[in-house]
């Protein structure tokens, strides 16, 4: 497996591939990885004893289940419809799907996440180059760092833009990962300078991340794979 960054600029499928199935499921990963993506980015939350793929707090808008993911149990949350009949998948089948064919990125979305991902990555013997953890809440950074320091890790933030690359150089970061709104040229530079990439999120439209590109922003999470991929410049 080659380091995450193994492109000079990667086309990151957003909770797989959204635009062609539902999202955070198994079949939009393996169609994210036919489509040719260089790296896939999926949620994962721990609830009753597991590390369930979903992106949102609340059932409703991607499962047939209503009322809160992190109240509910893991046998509730297997039984729900997430799109099309596919289901809530774990970490352990999204990693036994791909196989090692592209690296991932694993987002810690809830509390007390970091422990359990890193525990399942080290126990299956995953490569840390095929690896980059990232989270919003810097606390399960840091703890992804405690228990296992050799996955790399990207430094989550939303729509703010100060002292973003001290913070992300404080849990040791490999990359700033940023809002869209968030990813100016001086700011790409200043990660740059520090040792880190910067990955942007959510881009859609080919020509802002062309213009991403020429600035120096590492790569992009989007849903919408095929424009990206055909896209001149891009690849
Ligand atoms: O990791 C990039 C992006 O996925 C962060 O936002 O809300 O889509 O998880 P969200
Ligand atoms: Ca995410």
């Amino acid at each position: 497996m080659p380091t995450f960054f193994h492109r000079d600029f990667l086309c990151i499928g957003h909770r797989g591939f959204p635009g062609a199935a539902p999202e955070n499921t198994l079949r939009g990963f393996e169609l994210a990885i036919s489509a040719g993506a260089d790296a896939l980015e999926l949620d994962v939350q721990w609830v009753d004893g597991g590390l369930i793929v979903i992106h949102d707090d609340e059932l409703d808008r991607t499962t047939s289940g209503t009322g809160r993911v992190d109240t509910a149990t893991l046998a509730h949350l297997r039984s729900l419809d997430a799109g099309g009949g596919e289901r809530i998948p774990l970490l352990e089948e999204v990693l036994d799907l791909v196989a090692k064919r592209l690296p991932v990125n694993i987002e810690l979305k809830g509390p007390g996440t970091a422990g359990p991902t890193v525990d399942l990555l080290r126990a299956r013997g995953e490569d840390v180059n095929g690896i980059l953890l990232s989270a919003f809440d810097h606390r399960e950074l840091e703890a992804a760092r405690a228990a296992a320091p050799e996955y790399p890790r990207a430094a989550l933030f939303g729509r703010i833009d100060r002292d973003l690359v001290a913070a992300a150089g404080q849990i040791g970061a490999v990359a700033v990962n940023v809002h869209r709104h968030s990813a100016r040229p001086a700011l790409v530079k200043a990660a740059r300078n520090a040792g880190m990439a910067t990955l942007v999120y959510t881009v859609n439209d080919p020509e802002e991340a062309l213009a991403l590109r020429r600035i120096g922003v590492a790569g992009i999470f989007t849903d919408c794979l095929d424009v990206m991929l055909n896209s001149a410049g891009l690849r």
